[in-house]
């Protein structure tokens, strides 16, 4: 399977822009992630601005170190007014054709459908330029925004792994997910 020229371009979808991630949009996530809603079933806590610059500037290399993996991120954009709504990302191994994927979008942004078109774009993006054949996901039981957003978009729960992690020092349950994307459509 062989890296696109470009391995983490700008996506578009009919409302959204899905920019590549870079250190100068630590100020607009630290917004868009300061609700501690965000967090209720992610380990995470609402990130310092600083922090976020650190990682972010890390992660523009856009592979692990040893090179196995390539670590694509993107900050997602409303279309009208331009407001940072949250972050898609994926881990590819080429070498497996599978990707997993994660996403967490601001609270004013959800239950609008963002969180699916950004997805499509992904899944598409993947499929058609990098080759993957295969996303995972990895839930928390709790989580119903997220497991229905997976289901929506065909996902299949292949498995349950009981005291998965540990959130705010309470067990997290989590549920895997699985998507063929053999038969997706590269969209534009
Ligand atoms: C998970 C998340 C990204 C969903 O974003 P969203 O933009 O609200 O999702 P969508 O609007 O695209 O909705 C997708 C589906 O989930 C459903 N949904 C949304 N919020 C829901 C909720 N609180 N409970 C149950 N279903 C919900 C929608 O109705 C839709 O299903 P439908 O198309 O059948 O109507 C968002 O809730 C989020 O960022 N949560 C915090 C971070 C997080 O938990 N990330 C996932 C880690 S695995």
């Amino acid at each position: 399977m062989q890296a696109p020229q470009d391995p983490n371009p700008r996506l578009f979808t009919p409302r959204l822009t899905l920019e590549p991630q870079q250190a100068g949009h630590a100020a607009v996530m630290a917004a868009a992630l300061a609700d501690p809603r965000v967090h209720t079933f992610l380990p995470s806590s609402p990130p310092q601005e600083g922090d976020l610059r650190e990682r972010f500037a890390r992660l523009e290399t856009r592979t692990s170190p040893d090179g196995a993996e390539a670590w694509l991120n993107w900050v997602v954009f409303a279309r009208a007014g331009g407001a940072a709504l949250g972050t898609v990302q994926a881990t590819v191994r080429p070498a497996l054709a599978e990707a997993d994927v994660a996403y967490v979008l601001a609270p004013f942004a959800w239950g609008q459908g963002y969180a699916a078109e950004a997805m499509t774009a992904l899944l598409g993006f993947l499929a058609g330029e990098w080759g993957v054949r295969e996303a995972l996901a990895q839930v928390d039981t709790r989580n119903l925004a997220s497991i229905r957003l997976l289901e929506r978009l065909g996902f299949r729960r292949t498995g349950l792994t009981p005291r998965a992690d540990m959130i705010r020092g309470r067990p997290s349950d989590e549920y895997s997910y699985r998507l063929a994307l053999d038969s997706r459509l590269p969209l534009g």
